[in-house]
């Protein structure tokens, strides 16, 4: 990309899609340039956070029994602002809210969507400059437009997604975002604060040889995960095969480099989490569509995240994704615990 000029800027890439699909309306593509911009502002201070007194607790606790960072709260404000001042979200939901939060103004009343985040994932890697990221989902709302958004439109389902999407704060800050079509990926010049389309159509391999999970757990897991992880273990004594574990416990990170380099990641349920440790509604719908769209898989063991029926707006699952024949792989394993992936 020496003279990428001739590569698309993420606002260049938004036009052509209204180009090439003249019935748009624009609203979804303008839904993105807004959470562009809270990606940016939140890419500055992750980047300065240890220089502005952006590291540490905020001494609250959320709705999750988890204690708030000072970086979430500043990703969830910037995360609220533009999508509020935008024109095309009718209401939010935010792991750091325990409500959802309805926008009542008269063009938000006529929007379509519904936009569901994790403002930045992987809290325990935040104080330590190891990469973070910003997870979201888009769903459509259900009821006529031109009213506030209803109880009945936060009932957010897998069906109803539209659009969804992380930026990861890393070596680079991407922001990457899937429609049905496809998957692609943006780099932050940040000399001119643009993302430039550096992954078009990304697609996750078939095979992988990737595998992340918190070994640490691996007496809390069923006995099918259980014997997946010794199968593994035991292919690469006997040379059969040559998994390597890669797991940084920002959910962003893995999933990213899964998603291009294909690999499993497993966050199964354990004695501390019997329903599972991560967020349906806006963490796992939106990386089961994104690895959807390119190819891969994503079940809680039993099903398919995306048929998951909502309960609550933080509800938990098990997840299991990846590219599609190591998830199949390990579905033989689950079958053990009476379950069925892939
Ligand atoms: O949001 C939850 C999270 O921080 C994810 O980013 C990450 O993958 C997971 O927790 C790590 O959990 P564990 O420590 O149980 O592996
Ligand atoms: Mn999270």
């Amino acid at each position: 990309m020496s003279n990428y000029r001739n590569v698309f800027t993420l606002d260049e890439f938004r036009v052509s899609e209204v180009r090439n699909f003249p019935m748009a309306t624009g609203e979804l593509s303008n839904l993105l340039r807004d959470i562009s911009l809270a990606a940016k502002l939140i890419n500055i201070e992750v980047n300065k956070a240890g220089l502005v007194d952006m590291l540490g607790d905020t001494g609250t606790v959320n709705i999750q029994g988890e204690l708030v960072k000072k970086l979430d709260e500043f990703a969830n404000n910037q995360m609220i602002a533009v999508l509020k001042r935008g024109i095309s979200c009718a209401g939010i939901v935010s792991e750091e809210l325990e409500d959802v939060m309805v926008f009542d103004d008269e063009m938000s009343c006529k929007s379509k969507y519904i936009v569901a985040f994790d403002p930045l994932d992987g809290s325990s890697n935040i104080d330590n400059c190891i990469s973070i990221g910003t997870i979201f989902g888009i769903y459509s709302r259900k009821s006529t437009r031109g009213q506030p958004c209803n109880e009945g439109d936060f009932r957010l389902e897998g069906k109803n997604m539209v659009s969804a999407g992380y930026v990861i704060y890393g070596s680079s800050t991407m922001f990457v975002f899937a429609t049905k079509r496809s998957v692609n990926g943006f780099t932050l010049d940040p000399s001119i604060g643009e993302f430039y389309l550096s992954h078009p159509d990304i697609k996750c391999p078939e095979k992988g040889r990737i595998y992340s999970v918190n070994h640490g757990n691996y007496y809390h897991y069923s006995t099918g995960v259980q014997k997946y992880l010794d199968h593994i273990q035991q292919k690469n004594k006997e040379k059969e095969s040559s998994y390597t574990q890669r797991h940084v416990a920002s959910m962003v990170a893995d999933l990213h480099r899964n998603l291009i380099k294909g690999g499993i990641f497993l966050n199964p349920a354990t004695g501390a989490f019997p329903n599972g440790k991560l967020r349906l509604i806006y963490e796992c719908n939106p990386w089961a569509f994104i690895f959807e769209v390119a190819g891969g898989k994503a079940t809680n063991g039993k099903k398919r995240i995306l048929d998951i029926a909502f309960k609550d707006l933080h509800q938990r699952t098990p997840l299991y994704i990846g590219n599609s024949s190591m998830m199949k792989e390990l579905g033989v394993f689950l079958e053990d615990d009476g379950g069925l992936v892939a």
